[in-house]
């Protein structure tokens, strides 16, 4: 039987976040069958404290990795793209991260280290009229790179604020030229699951995939991270290349991109995958709009640990509402 064992470090939140993974697990251990077999699965939520993490020493620990585009960071700001809060800490972000193909849980930051980064390539293709693989490192040298401060808001309701530094996704896909069939652009994450050990869990269906509309790729906002506070992104954070989409949940900005197809088609995102009625395709942040298992009213931010309100479209309303003029009776937060 699955017993739950309620970690020291949760609940500092308000939130029952804790007993909403318990449930979760259980639901989702019963889908796929494997309770009796006692195999430890996280949830999607879990809360743990980023400043008792051991693991801030894992920050620079590439193994003597020197990246090759080092020398385009730090790379100009763009004042359009500031914030009402302040950048959280690297020394918390860097070690409080999800990125389930190394654990499903916060702290993967050293096991993240292991991935290879280079040689990289991304496909892209699909309903394009220009299909390419581009090495990694050419297509961040053809891509005009700029610093932009986002904010972050995971759909477990933890929140911070990072200085991206990279291209919009507009720019490669101008390059891609989409057909007038493409409606939607499908990315999707490395697989190698000997590296990856999260990818030997087979009950997830990996690799981790997700999706935006045209539209909403088009969008300035939608950005495609290759840096992060200054330097080539650390590992753990997606190297050497991911999607930031600050209007929605975090698990829309999917990490370590290999391919990116435009599709006739809507993709069928990871968690989407796993539990449609709890992580939708559309996940725009709302505060009035409950996950269906706890509140999103509010959000606790990395660092301080203080809990402040949940904004809609988490603040960026003025940017991206239009997209969804005429879709209000659609699912379009969660
Ligand atoms: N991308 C991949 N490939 N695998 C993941 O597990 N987790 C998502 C998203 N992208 C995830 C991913 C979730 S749930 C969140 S909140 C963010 O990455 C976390 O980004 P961060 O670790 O840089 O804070």
């Amino acid at each position: 039987m699955f017993v739950h064992h309620k970690p020291n470090w949760a609940l500092n939140e308000n939130l029952a976040t804790d007993e909403a993974v318990f449930l979760n697990r259980r639901k989702f251990m019963k889908a796929a069958g494997i309770g009796a077999l006692g195999l430890g699965l996280s949830g999607l939520i879990g809360c743990e404290d980023p400043a008792s993490a051991e693991a801030k020493g894992a920050v620079g620990k590439a193994g003597g990795f020197v990246d090759p585009t080092a020398d385009l960071y730090p790379a100009p700001r763009n004042a359009a793209f500031t914030l009402q809060r302040p950048v959280t800490d690297y020394a918390y972000s860097s070690v409080y991260n999800n990125f389930y193909e190394f654990g499903s849980h916060k702290k993967i930051s050293n096991a993240a280290q292991a991935l290879q980064t280079r040689p990289w390539t991304v496909e892209v293709g699909g309903e394009v009229g220009v299909a390419k693989t581009w090495d990694i490192d050419s297509l961040i040298r053809a891509m005009p790179l700029e610093e932009r401060l986002y904010r972050h808001r995971c759909v477990e309701a933890w929140a911070m604020a990072v200085p991206w530094t990279g291209f919009p996704l507009a720019a490669l896909l101008a390059k891609s030229e989409p057909t007038a069939k493409a409606r939607y652009v499908r990315m999707e994450t490395f697989m190698d699951p000997k590296v990856a050990t999260g990818q030997k869990q087979y009950w997830y269906p990996w690799p981790y995939v997700e999706g935006l509309s045209i539209e909403e790729a088009m969008n300035d906002l939608a950005f495609m991270a290759t840096g992060v506070y200054g330097k080539p992104l650390a590992k753990q954070f997606g190297a050497p290349l991911r999607l930031a989409v600050p209007w929605k949940y975090g698990f829309k900005s999917i990490k370590s991109i290999t391919r990116i197809t435009l599709t006739q088609e809507r993709p069928v995102s990871f968690w989407e995958g796993i539990d449609s009625n709890e992580y939708g395709f559309w996940a725009n942040v709302n505060p009035e709009v409950p996950h269906a298992r706890w509140s999103q009213a509010s959000e606790r931010l990395l660092g301080s640990g203080d809990r402040v309100d949940t904004q809609l479209y988490n603040g960026y309303g003025e940017q991206v509402a239009s997209l969804y003029a005429g879709m209000e009776n659609d699912k379009i937060f969660f």
